[in-house]
């Protein structure tokens, strides 16, 4: 009898320790996080501080590598990457969701926000928790949203009233309201990923872009096109995206973590970003090799009056609810 319970015990133990061992020793979820930006930017610097405390908090079961500037994927195929889960996770400027909701399109009107801290109050409010889930459909499941800054118009030649940007021909993101905003100019447009931006500016294909001082700085543009005036026309935010299929399939535990993990980040790039693009500015005003134009108020609301009528084309797209709770969060 003893003899058969020894057997039975040595059978149970052969056939269960090599499942046991492959819980024990399972695999490390891979996360591959790309972008476009430089390190150095609000954006570099997230998902680098997200790859530092996933490392630290979930150590042997989960691990991020972090692709910066375009080396994995760049603007045009990276959503088409997350979808087949060549990449886990992504964070693509908001004007980067055209193709998939028109919600999104609010972020991109010229002059809504007056200024950073309504941006800003604008990413904690209730609707934009609802805009995360607006591409569901699209199986693209939004973690949080991390901003960079204002932007800025830069050209060839220097920028001080809206004729002077007329027959110009502005590199975009791929964005119809960019466009628009740029038609409202009397200029032309092409929609260019961000890694094609620096040579496109070097030929003279384009003469003008738009971009916070971060991006501009990481990029050197002020080589290529030294005119900077400062406009703060719009905003660049970032929506840190995954691929819906791949987020629930992560057990449940290990989800939530990475989830707090993204929150905690989230807010830490928020709080950076203004500091992070004001020790750009200083910088570029300290190399000396750009020429950066200030507006007066009347100047500054010639540029707003020439862009205005851009909001009228899109708002009932983007929907009467965002656009009230945009509008809802300046305070001048
Ligand atoms: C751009 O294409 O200008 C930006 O979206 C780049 C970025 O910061 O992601």
């Amino acid at each position: 009898m003893f003899k058969y319970l020894s057997l039975a015990l040595a059978a149970l133990l052969l056939t269960a320790s090599p499942s046991m061992a492959t819980a024990a020793d399972a695999a490390p979820i891979v996360i591959k996080f790309s972008h476009v930006s430089a390190e150095s930017t609000p954006k570099g610097q997230g998902a680098l501080l997200f790859k530092k405390l996933v490392e630290e908090r979930l150590a042997g079961k989960v691990t991020v590598e972090v692709y910066a500037n375009s080396t994995l994927f760049g603007d045009g195929e990276e959503l088409a990457a997350l979808s087949d889960g060549r990449v886990q996770m992504l964070a693509p400027s908001l004007s980067k969701f055209d193709k998939y909701t028109k919600r999104l399109q609010v972020f991109d009107l010229p002059f809504l926000f007056d200024d950073q801290a309504a941006v800003d109050r604008f990413l904690k409010r209730e609707k934009s928790r609802e805009l995360l889930r607006s591409m569901n459909s699209s199986n693209i499941y939004g973690l949080g949203f991390w901003t960079n800054g204002m932007k800025q118009l830069s050209a060839n030649k220097p920028l001080r009233t809206p004729a002077d940007a007329k027959g110009l021909t502005f590199r975009i993101q791929s964005s119809s309201v960019l466009e628009a905003q740029f038609a409202a100019l009397g200029a032309t447009t092409v929609k260019l990923p961000f890694a094609e931006t620096y040579k496109a500016m070097e030929s003279g294909s384009v003469q003008g872009t738009e971009n916070p001082w971060s991006n501009f700085v990481s990029q050197k543009f002020e080589k290529v096109q030294p005119f900077v005036t400062i406009t703060n026309h719009g905003v660049l935010s970032y929506m840190v995206v995954t691929n819906s299929k791949f987020w629930t399939s992560i057990p449940f535990q290990i989800r939530s973590e990475l989830e707090s993990i993204l929150d905690e980040v989230s807010q830490s790039v928020n709080q950076t970003a203004e500091a992070n693009n004001q020790r750009d500015y200083e910088q570029l005003v300290a190399g000396g090799k750009a020429k950066i134009i200030t507006l007066t108020p009347a100047e500054q609301a010639a540029w707003r009056e020439a862009m205005l009528p851009v909001w009228k084309q899109f708002e009932g797209d983007i929907g009467a609810d965002v656009m009230h709770a945009a509008k809802a969060v300046n305070r001048k």
